[in-house]
């Protein structure tokens, strides 16, 4: 009996998460490029000894890409499953009260790098499936893909999935990669937001200079770049870019309305944040502002002496890195060059400035009146008891409205972190509740789904 698997393995489910936890899969940093392989195989081995077939570590021109499936009837739906063995990097290390890639469990949390995003995510799908196989009880085809370059855009796995129409069909995609509002308020992402990331520089004089013998005659590259940083949102906390918001799609006062009725705890977000007061755009809730619409944030900033002390000097470059997360129908595209135009406009003679563009992604927003909608809150009625409250995403997986372009499939975010997780940050976590809990969840959307598409 699958109930009876799922505890009788438990131990064992955790100890192979942990094993994953501990390669150190940064894709972003090419000294981390034998460990991102190292993850590949580790994941391609244990879908072979889930009882999957054809499990591959497929080669790209970037960082390779796990394939296997068990495709048990024509006749029946196909589930498509994606995840990501990649994660961000841990720096900065020194904030970590344990080291990123000894996960450590504390409170009934895991702390590790990827702990959460996504390997504990995917990796729950993967001992969902040896379940379902070990007792039978898988009742309809499932593909699965694990890449490696998410958190650098999925470059290649783009031009992968083009390439793979045929190997890749299927009737839906799955994914756990987003969070639920709460381990008493399980909910179903029903949207992604794009991302839209640029990196500008602003150089002035030829070299650096003392700031006394220049200091108030020539452009300080970085006193401009914060100039032109800080007018790229009004005091209503609106972008100022011209044209940004011309293809953002409006939600009409009844979409807003039920997604109000979401549960949300101000002074709880407060706190978790160590934050006295919240901040954005005017007319809209913290939900909002960090869901359905736009945004525009510097992720990183330098140039000039950041070393111990003080060195008296005006820098001649300063540069930032900022990403715009963006919402239907913005693309990358338009916003990219509307920021381009924009900010070489606004920059004083003084100076030079460029602006390169970095990934991107397109916005996306999943139906809620499908059965594979319907098989996954159902999942989460039988396995929480609950009826989960659809809600809007803030974060990007760019790869899913490619699915729906290249593959014409939809996808369902079944996701099972928490906004709290940290993900990306220092002390990332996840709990041991949410991992057993999706393991049993995931089941429930197939023979739901199998038996809701006959
Ligand atoms: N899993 C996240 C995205 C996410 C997190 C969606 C929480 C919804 C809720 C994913 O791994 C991620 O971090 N994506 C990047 C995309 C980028 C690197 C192209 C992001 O959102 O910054
Ligand atoms: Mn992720
Ligand atoms: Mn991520």
């Amino acid at each position: 009996m699958l109930a009876t698997y799922l505890s009788d393995n438990k131990q064992r489910f955790l100890d192979e998460l942990l094993d994953l936890i501990r390669i150190p899969s940064v894709s972003a940093d090419a000294k981390f490029d034998a460990d991102v392989r190292r993850a590949a195989e580790f994941v391609r081995d244990r879908l072979a000894d889930a009882g999957l077939d054809n499990a591959e570590v497929i080669d790209t021109a970037g960082h390779p890409i796990v394939f296997a499936e068990k495709l048990i009837d024509p006749a029946k739906p196909t589930v498509l499953v994606y995840g990501h063995y990649d994660v961000q990097p841990a720096d900065p290390y020194e904030l970590w009260h344990t080291p990123p890639f000894e996960p450590t469990i504390r409170n009934e949390r895991i702390y590790a790098r990827g702990a959460c995003d996504d390997k504990g995510q995917f990796y729950m799908h993967v001992k969902a499936l040896e379940a379902m196989l070990a007792t039978n009880s898988l009742p309809c085809n499932v593909k699965v893909m694990i890449e490696g370059e998410e958190e650098v855009g999925s470059e290649h796995l783009g031009t992968f999935v083009a390439a793979n129409r045929e190997k890749l069909a299927a009737d839906v995609i799955l994914i756990s990669d987003t969070s639920i509002i709460s381990n008493e308020v399980p909910s179903l992402e029903t949207g992604l937001r794009g991302l839209s990331y640029v990196e500008v520089e602003v150089t002035g004089p030829n070299r650096d200079l003392h700031s006394g013998v220049y200091g108030g005659g020539v452009a300080n590259p970085a006193n401009v770049l914060c100039q032109l940083i800080a007018s790229l949102k009004d005091d209503q906390g609106r972008i100022t870019i011209p044209g940004f918001y011309d293809s953002v799609a409006d939600l009409t006062d009844a979409e807003r309305a039920e997604l109000a009725k979401a549960p949300f705890d101000l002074d709880e977000y407060k706190r978790d944040l160590g934050i006295d007061d919240v901040m954005g755009e005017a007319g809209y809730s913290t939900n909002e502002r960090t869901s359905i619409r736009p945004t525009l944030d510097v992720n990183g900033i330098w140039g000039g002496y950041t070393g111990p002390g003080a060195k008296t000097v005006l820098p001649s470059k300063a540069s930032a890195k900022i990403s715009m997360r963006l919402v239907p129908n913005q693309t990358p595209d338009e916003i990219t060059a509307l920021f381009k135009a924009h900010f070489e406009a606004i920059a004083p003679k003084s100076v030079h400035v460029t602006v390169t563009p970095h990934h991107g992604g397109l916005p996306y927003v999943t139906p809620t009146d499908s059965v594979e909608f319907e098989a996954a809150s159902r999942a989460f009625e039988q396995a929480w008891g609950k009826k989960p409250i659809p809600t809007r995403g803030g974060g990007s997986i760019p790869i899913v409205a490619l699915f729906e372009q290249e593959l014409g499939i939809k996808t369902i975010l079944m996701g099972f972190g928490l906004d709290s997780d940290a993900l990306h940050s220092p002390n990332e976590s996840y709990g041991l509740f949410n991992f057993y809990k999706g393991i049993e969840t995931i089941p429930y959307f197939y023979s739901n789904y199998a038996k809701m598409k006959q």
